[in-house]
């Protein structure tokens, strides 16, 4: 934005703020949801006491259906503009986790494409098809990493890895920012994704650094990128709940971060404050919530209870209740600006194809039984073989089924079929003995995952599994496909199946996808954005994790010791895994510096037959300065396109932003010496290392003069990698404090604008 308009938004807002009741700043900080009475809410807006709403009518809005809102919006945004004292319009806040109408795959599988311009472009043509329905602000993305797989909101991020979710989070906030009319509010701040047992809104206990190197970053890409909203988090951490937390959200989020937006709470989390022990009554719940930085109140209706009266009692200084209200009407100024078009269908289904065909993930192709040869019969085997809604996901709530294909649907007319789309398994024997390969969808509905939805097995059903074992059981090439919102232990499943497609919910485009890639129209190149354990018992489980005292089993290979008695501690398929119908081998990796910059590079080659997209990932360990470091960090990729017998050179940049990482207090700061890889995967062994000198780490900004030694080893897989693996846009750097959003304004001086006027000015 243009200094002069931020100066022209700035001043707009002095003279709205000096014009404006004690009630009407209260009024904009309270939002409101369309559970309660309409007329209720339509004579709050018009009285100037809602300044938001969340277009939902439960707590639950991932679950949700309900449609025809639109004339109800449009009619609450008139009374805003027309009816209310000052004009100020509303705020129409909806979950656009994944797509409007148009349904993208859910936002992890949107990660296992590795594509996070193409997600960005999702992010665009989904806002543009919300903001047709009168939306202003998309509660989406959410940035949580997800540390526990048992937590059902797993689904609507973008898995283990911070430096992921980041990018992602960035492109996403870019893409429903695009158009003037539109606030992205990215959610929820902050280590929600850390939640104790994967138990929804419980406790979370958690170092600085591990706030600082896993749960912040994609928030820092978020404010980076000029997100203009973030929504507080309902757990606590540590013991102070975020929402009540001044050290997170006013120290951290606004202070060092320089976040200049909204900060608003999650669905009454402020009245929780009481349930969770925090505060004494609502008053207090709405003192220490208001104190502690957050802005807008969602649907508690404490600071429309209380706050002016703590205002007027001297409790909550005015000077706090202005910054709040400047925020708000910031935003609102921001956004002014035209609508954008709504996206033609076909580019938007054509966006959702693509996306859906790149987030696909190979797990498994024994004896090369995909893709499906064009002649012989197939049996199609299993209950969401015939399901469209499956497809969608939770946080759906505008996508309809009906606009969406089911897989037995969608292969029709492009192999011989038969079918048994139920998950019984003497129908099943009978279809898989009729046929060449037995191809079973497996998965969970799409109503396990998301909010409140732990799961402590991660299994697929007994019936599922039965069918499974029938068809193995009476043909000789047996395809799993798992249509799933998270990380299943799949060990079972992996015992019948000679390939398993995992697919995710993949958006209203998921059955054609499918179906391409069985029928190897397209080669899968999605890579697994999150670690697949054999077992629950394995939970803690993340590539980062670090590296043990003694040789024990572990994420990265057998030891001497055993890690569990009955379990390997390996993954069954590791972060960043993903086979193809080509394959990729990779040259040694060689390290120089470009000026200040570390240069890593590597020869990528195809071997395979067939033209094919491969991601190659660049790791990192820092080592030594007497503290045990993660095993590995993703520091950059690179989705590349390679012919058969191509081969071309794949280069990571890393200055210091990349290669610091916090230490114990959460500072970031450079190591001695560290390790990097460049492969297909997290366990690549393809590596060098390399030590930074005192003179580079003490000018580490940047600064010229860094000196270094390296030495290459390429050596081979270890051997509990689960098979043979195969492999744009150089890493974004990490976002330090002193970096600000692109919305950062600073205040105008107001002094003298602070006359209350008798006949408002109206400003929008
Ligand atoms: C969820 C948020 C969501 C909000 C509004 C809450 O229950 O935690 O992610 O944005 O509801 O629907």
């Amino acid at each position: 934005m243009h200094m002069e308009q931020t100066c022209d938004i700035e001043l707009r807002a002095e003279t709205l703020l000096a014009q404006m009741t004690l009630e009407e700043k209260v009024g904009q900080l309270n939002q409101q949801p369309l559970t309660n009475d309409i007329s209720a809410l339509e004579q709050g807006v018009r009285s100037g006491a809602v300044g938001s709403v969340v277009l939902a009518y439960t707590p639950f809005a991932g679950r949700e259906h309900r449609r025809d809102q639109t004339a109800q919006r449009e009619r609450l945004q008139r009374i805003a503009r027309e009816e209310s004292r000052l004009g100020i319009p509303l705020l129409l806040g909806r979950d656009v986790l994944h797509g409007h109408h148009t349904v993208f795959p859910i936002p992890l599988a949107q990660a296992a494409a590795w594509d996070p311009a193409l997600a960005g472009r999702a992010a665009e043509l989904a806002a543009a098809e919300a903001a047709q329905d009168h939306v202003n602000l998309i509660f989406a993305p959410m940035a949580d990493v997800c540390r526990d797989l048992r937590w059902g909101r797993v689904v609507e991020g973008y898995g283990e890895d911070p430096f992921l979710s980041g990018r992602y989070t960035r492109s996403a906030v870019e893409g429903f920012q695009r158009s003037t009319a539109i606030s992205a509010c990215v959610k929820h701040f902050l280590a929600y994704g850390g939640v104790e047992g994967g138990r929804d809104y419980s406790g979370v206990d958690a170092s600085q650094r591990q706030l600082r190197s896993v749960y912040l970053p994609p928030f820092a890409q978020a404010v980076a990128a000029g997100t203009d909203c973030v929504m507080a988090a309902f757990n606590d951490v540590n013991g102070v709940p975020v929402t009540a937390s001044a050290e997170l959200l006013t120290g951290l989020l606004k202070g060092e971060l320089g976040f200049s937006g909204i900060v608003v709470s999650d669905w009454n989390a402020i009245g929780q404050l009481v349930a969770q022990g925090a505060a004494e009554d609502r008053r207090d719940a709405a003192r220490l919530a208001f104190l502690a930085g957050v802005d807008v109140d969602m649907c508690s209706g404490c600071y429309a209870e209380h706050l002016a009266g703590l205002v007027r009692d001297g409790v909550c200084p005015e000077a706090r209740l202005d910054d709040a209200v400047r925020r708000v009407l910031r935003v609102k100024l921001r956004r002014q600006g035209l609508r954008p078009a709504p996206p033609a269908r076909k580019e938007a289904a054509a966006a959702a194809l693509e996306l859906a065909q790149k987030s696909i993930v190979l797990l498994k192709n024994r004896g090369g039984v995909l893709p499906l040869s064009p002649g012989g019969p197939v049996a199609l085997i299993g209950a969401a073989a015939r399901q469209r809604r499956i497809h969608l996901g939770s946080w759906t709530l505008d996508g309809r089924a009906e606009r969406t294909a089911s897989i037995a649907q969608a292969l029709r007319g492009r192999r011989e079929i038969v079918l048994s789309c139920c998950d019984d398994p003497q129908r099943a024997r009978r279809a898989a003995a009729q046929a060449e390969t037995a191809v079973v969808v497996l998965g969970e509905p799409w109503d396990h995952t998301g909010e409140a939805r732990g799961s402590a097995a991660l299994s697929l059903s007994e019936g599922q599994l039965a069918a499974l074992r029938a068809a193995a059981g009476s043909c000789r090439r047996v395809v799993a496909v798992v249509c799933a919102g998270r990380a299943l232990c799949l060990s079972e499943a992996e015992q019948y199946a000679d390939a398993i497609l995992c697919c995710w919910h993949g958006g209203v485009q998921a059955a054609q996808a499918i179906a391409s890639v069985l029928c190897g129209d397209v080669c899968p190149s999605g890579k697994l954005p999150i670690s697949m354990p054999r077992h629950v018992g394995q939970i803690p489980l993340c590539y980062s994790q670090r590296t043990a005292a003694r040789n024990i089993d572990s994420y990265y290979g057998p030891g001497d010791i055993a890690s569990y008695l009955d379990c390997s501690a390996a993954p069954l398929y590791p972060f960043g895994w993903g086979l193809s119908y080509a394959a990729f081998s990779y040259g040694p990796v060689s390290a120089r510096w470009s000026g200040d910059r570390l240069c890593l590079e590597a020869s990528v080659r195809s071997t395979g037959a067939r033209t094919a997209q491969e991601v190659c990932q660049c790791y990192i360990q820092p080592r030594g300065a007497g503290r045990a470091h993660p095993a590995r960090l993703l520091r950059g990729f690179q989705r590349v396109e390679l012919a058969p017998g191509e081969e071309r050179t794949v280069r990571f940049i890393l200055g210091p932003e990349e290669l610091s990482a916090p230490d114990e207090t959460g500072r970031d700061r450079l190591w001695p010496s560290y390790a990097a890889w460049i492969g297909g995967d997290c366990l690549t062994t393809n590596q060098t290392v390399f030590r930074i000198k005192d003179g580079w780490a003490a000018n580490a900004r940047g600064q010229k003069g860094c000196a270094r030694e390296h030495e290459n080893s390429h050596r081979p897989r270890q051997a509990h990698h689960p098979e043979r693996h195969s492999g744009q846009g150089q890493g974004r750097r990490r976002v330090f404090p002193q970096q600000r959003g692109a919305g950062h304004t600073r205040r105008a001086g107001g002094g003298q604008l602070s006359v209350r006027r008798r006949h408002p000015l109206r400003l929008f």
